[in-house]
């Protein structure tokens, strides 16, 4: 079998990949400090505790197995936490991945999945956004991502590292199964927190901004499912091991919402209220992210199965109520 060291893969996406993998007959290796992921995302699979940081660690697995590719989820994540504390991003997001870069380098694996982000866009000049469009990340957060994506470039060269960048636009929603979900702490992501207000009455969901240049002057976001995400880190995992070199994709549904339409869709699916309160724009939040995907659907054969926001809210809801998350 296959196998697949899953960097970061306790946290949210990369829980839902390691899913897929094993589905698709890979074997992932779970390596993860659990700074924002939890053990009992990945219980049932190989998990190795330890940070992308730590060489000597990385080196000593990488070389003891026969990992056939990384695929790096690993990092920090908040945009506005970001801004407040740059070097804690650069530390994380950039320098320990060049650990993680140096041990794959000494142990010979060549082939790398990167969690990109839409971040590395900034505030596009038009939507859809395409590969092609300019790179202008607002935010340390963004501009980690943009870093790393250059060096990948450079690698490629130097070192014959076969990469493929996945720019997520909104990643949302959860396993059908119910026992793994979004569940970041603090909860920054819209969805997870609208779905609070639906199960805590007290708690009301801060919409910021609206006087936007949008239909309902809320900002528009490309919400993606996570299985959806996992299958697309499948093909590109095909992809490299295929031999047919590195490349980036955005990966979005396409379609905009914005947060209005997303909290009425909350208010749909779950019946409740849900309490919204307005609030100030927040610097740096473009008016619409809007993805074209149409890279990854000719190159990788990607099709999102959830187009709309009420399928990818009902998992969502679903995960929310099964009482696994402790803390936002
Ligand atoms: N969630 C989104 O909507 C979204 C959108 C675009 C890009 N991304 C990117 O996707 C990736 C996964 O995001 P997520 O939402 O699953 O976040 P997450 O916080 O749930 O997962 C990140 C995981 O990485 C681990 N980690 C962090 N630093 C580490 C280190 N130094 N060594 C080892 N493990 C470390 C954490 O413990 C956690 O399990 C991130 O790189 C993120 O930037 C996410």
């Amino acid at each position: 079998m296959t196998e697949i060291l899953v960097t970061g893969g306790a946290g949210y996406i990369g829980s839902h990949v390691v899913r897929a993998l094993s589905r698709m007959n890979y074997t992932p290796v779970v390596y993860d400090n659990l700074d924002g992921g939890f053990r009992d995302a990945v219980e049932g699979f190989e998990f190795i505790r330890g940070d992308i940081g730590d060489y000597d660690k990385l080196a000593r697995v990488l070389k003891q197995r026969d990992i056939r590719c990384v695929m790096n989820f690993a990092s920090y994540i908040a945009v506005g936490e970001s801004v407040a504390d740059p070097l804690k991003y650069y530390d994380n997001n950039v320098g320990r991945t060049i650990a993680l870069f140096r041990a794959m380098k000494d142990s010979r694996v060549h082939n790398f999945i990167f969690s990109s982000s839409a971040a590395v866009y900034g505030d596009p000049d038009a939507v859809p956004i395409s590969e092609e469009s300019p790179l202008r990340p607002s935010s340390p957060y963004g501009r980690t991502k943009f870093f790393i994506e250059e060096m990948l470039r450079d690698l490629g060269v130097s070192d014959g590292l076969q990469s493929v960048s996945l720019r997520y636009f909104n990643a949302a929603g959860a396993d059908s199964s119910g026992n793994i979900g979004e569940r970041h702490v603090p909860e920054t992501h819209l969805v997870p927190l609208v779905l609070r207000a639906a199960i805590d009455p007290s708690y009301a969901i801060t919409v910021f901004g609206r006087d936007y240049d949008t239909p309902d002057g809320t900002c528009i976001r490309d919400y993606v499912h996570v299985n959806d995400l996992a299958d697309a880190h499948v093909l590109a995992l095909r992809r490299l091991l295929d031999g047919k070199g590195s490349a980036v994709y955005n990966l979005g549904n396409g379609s905009g919402f914005s947060v209005l339409e997303v909290i009425e869709s909350a208010r749909r699916i779950t019946g409740k209220p849900i309490r919204a309160v307005d609030g100030p724009r927040r610097s740096g939040d473009p008016a619409r992210l809007v993805a074209s995907s149409r890279r990854a659907g000719n190159e990788l054969g990607w099709k999102p199965a959830f187009a709309d926001m009420d399928g990818i809210v009902e998992t969502a809801w679903q995960w929310e109520r099964s009482g696994k998350r402790r803390a936002y």
